[in-house]
């Protein structure tokens, strides 16, 4: 994700801007900007790549200057795409985080007044939309032109005529640093705690004003007092968001994921471009580890909603298979965009002569320059190996593509959208029943041996499950179609083995309900996974992980991040390196 540094005071602004920013390279970016004023003027500097050594930069000498790391969004890594971005005068200069996703009819409008563009971002409609406002008062016309976006932003403004910054928030972090005489704004606490470590956290609705002497704050054109807080975490934990591990962070970002990827593609309508999916026969999903189970429920979700014919094969097996040559859509599903298999096999796709769809979270990566279409995740960069939040990201993305390609009646889709909507708040109750699925951890987290189960769209959430498990934990966790136990598993089953079952209250809920007693005849404790209005499960089954109730098709969101929860807490109690597991890698360029 994107960072953002401000600074007023009596230091030289771009020495600490920039090493406030380096603060911030763990979080991942492409390019970078700061913007100094000097004199009546602003001076700026933008890269593409990492920052490297302060001392090789060197701006003009001012004490007021904002900063950014920018990881694109909307327009390639560039120079021109870097922020800050100005007005048409290079008078106001703006950093932001977030997604304006009414930039495009913003954009249309300035430019039929006049006002001309010079990058592909979001971010510029945000400089000429102050312009505009603008009659002496920086605050003023920043108040009068957030009031005119839609989306998520944290924005920090400077203008070359004035000593002072303008920040404002909305669904996007920001923080102030109070020093002594000077003043930091910042998208995160690292970025300021090499000066102070007395931080307020800014609001939604917000707006503050920082200049030479102090600050001031208004919501709703009122003025409010926030309170100061001391930071009691080192830089170390700081970057972890006072989390122990980045996995458990990014667990708990899963909420804004699914609010950030929904903004980017769902208003009104389903902002995905029909035109990939225009008179395909098939469509044949590859890819790897976590994002092959993506596929798999992208597979119930595309055959369900819409008919049309769903494959899905390990990108690294594609490579020997013949597959017919037909009207088929192929989609690499990869967070990274550089898995090499996942690349392989879309290459082969495009050799064959098949339209290739790629869904990825990073931009310009090499997925997508083999793809003839992409769709992005809006998850931001992950650190943990173990994927979580990118996972979420990517069922989102399905969801929205089967109702968009959908047959079924529009008033169905309407339901399927608006629950979808309510999604994020349901994963923000499962996180804030963690101590329920860690005392569940903690009862299972001697064992070496677990079984996942499900069935239907439970199936791949039960193969994910255990995935995550067996990645961070190095507990052996297999996941299996509740149904096929009873060909090979059942020898295994028994008290050193324990079951998760993911209990779908749909048409399979019968069957699993059979499974799990055939289950439990064999002695292995068994937890499930189920919905909370479910109340048949307790009499069966030794320990329930509940979340918030659900239709069933969208089970594999609330599911999955109780069982991210579960597998993290296993590996915790553990004590394993649950960040960086052993001999696994983020993104694996080998085939
Ligand atoms: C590695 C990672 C997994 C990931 C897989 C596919 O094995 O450790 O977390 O699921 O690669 O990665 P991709 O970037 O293609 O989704």
């Amino acid at each position: 994700m994107c960072g953002i540094v401000g600074y007023i005071g009596f230091r030289r602004a771009d020495q600490v801007i920039i090493s406030a920013l380096k603060r911030l390279e763990y979080r991942g970016y492409d390019s970078w900007g700061v913007a100094v004023k000097h004199g009546n003027s602003l001076e700026i500097i933008k890269r593409v790549g990492a920052i490297g050594d302060v001392e090789n930069y060197s701006l003009a000498e001012g004490n007021v200057g904002i900063g950014h790391t920018r990881w694109a969004t909307h327009g390639k890594p560039s120079e021109i795409n870097a922020h800050p971005h100005t007005d048409c005068n290079n008078q106001i200069a703006v950093v932001h985080n977030g997604i304006i996703s009414n930039f495009q009819s913003l954009k249309e409008e300035l430019e039929s007044r006049g006002h001309k563009f010079s990058s592909e971002t979001d971010t510029e409609v945000i400089a000429h939309l102050i312009e505009e406002e603008y009659r002496g008062d920086l605050k003023e016309a920043v108040m009068k032109a957030v009031e005119r976006l839609r989306g998520s932003y944290a924005i920090v403004v400077m203008h070359a005529e004035t000593e002072e910054l303008v920040a404002a928030r909305y669904k996007s972090p920001l923080v102030i640093g109070v020093g002594d005489g000077e003043w930091f704004i910042a998208s995160d606490v690292p970025a300021v705690l090499d000066y102070t470590n007395r931080v307020i956290y800014l609001e939604d609705g917000d707006v503050a004003k920082l200049w030479n002497d102090g600050f001031t704050i208004w919501n709703n054109g009122k003025e409010v007092e926030r309170r100061v807080e001391t930071v009691p975490w080192s830089i170390e934990d700081a970057e972890k968001g006072g989390y122990e591990h980045f996995m458990l962070k990014e667990i708990h970002e899963n909420p804004r994921v699914v609010e950030e990827t929904l903004l980017e593609y769902l208003e009104d309508d389903i902002k995905i471009d029909s035109r990939i999916f225009a008179g395909i026969s098939d469509i044949l999903f590859v890819a790897c580890g976590t994002s092959f189970h993506a596929c798999l429920v992208g597979k119930y979700l595309i055959e369900g909603l819409t008919g049309i014919p769903v494959r899905v094969e390990y990108a690294s097996e594609f490579n020997y298979s013949n597959p017919p040559l037909s009207r088929t859509l192929v989609v690499g599903i990869t967070q990274s965009g550089e898995t090499a298999d996942t690349l392989e096999a879309m290459r082969k796709a495009k050799k064959l002569g098949m339209r290739v769809l790629a869904i990825t979270n990073v931009l310009g990566s090499t997925a997508t320059r083999v793809a003839d279409h992409v769709i992005y995740t809006r998850a931001g960069p992950e650190i943990g190996v173990a994927a979580t939040k990118t996972f979420i990201a990517q069922l989102i993305v399905l969801y929205l593509i089967a109702a968009k390609i959908s047959s079924l009646p529009p008033t169905e889709i309407e339901e399927l959208l608006e629950e979808l909507r309510n999604i994020p708040q349901k994963i923000r109750q499962i996180l804030d029943r963690e101590d329920e699925i860690s005392s569940i951890s903690n009862t299972f987290a001697g064992y070496e041996n677990m079984m996942y189960v499900g069935r239907g769209i439970g199936y791949p959430v039960a193969l994910e499950g255990a995935l995550k498990l067996k990645e961070i934990s190095y507990i052996h966790a297999e996941g299996y179609p509740a149904g096929e136990l009873k060909h090979g598993p059942f020898a295994l089953l028994g008290e050193k083995t324990p079951v998760v079952a993911c209990v779908v209250r749909d048409k399979t809920y019968e069957s699993m309900l059979g499974n799990i007693k055939e289950i439990k005849a064999r002695e292995s404790p068994v937890i499930a996974v189920a919905d909370e209005d479910d109340e048949e499960i307790e009499k069966f089954v030794d320990y329930v992980i509940r979340t918030p109730s659900t239709i069933p098709l969208l089970t594999p969101l609330t599911y999955s991040v109780a069982l991210q929860l579960f597998a993290y807490h296993i590996a915790r109690i553990r004590g394993c390196e649950i960040d960086k597991p052993r001999n696994l890698a983020k993104s694996v360029t080998v085939e």
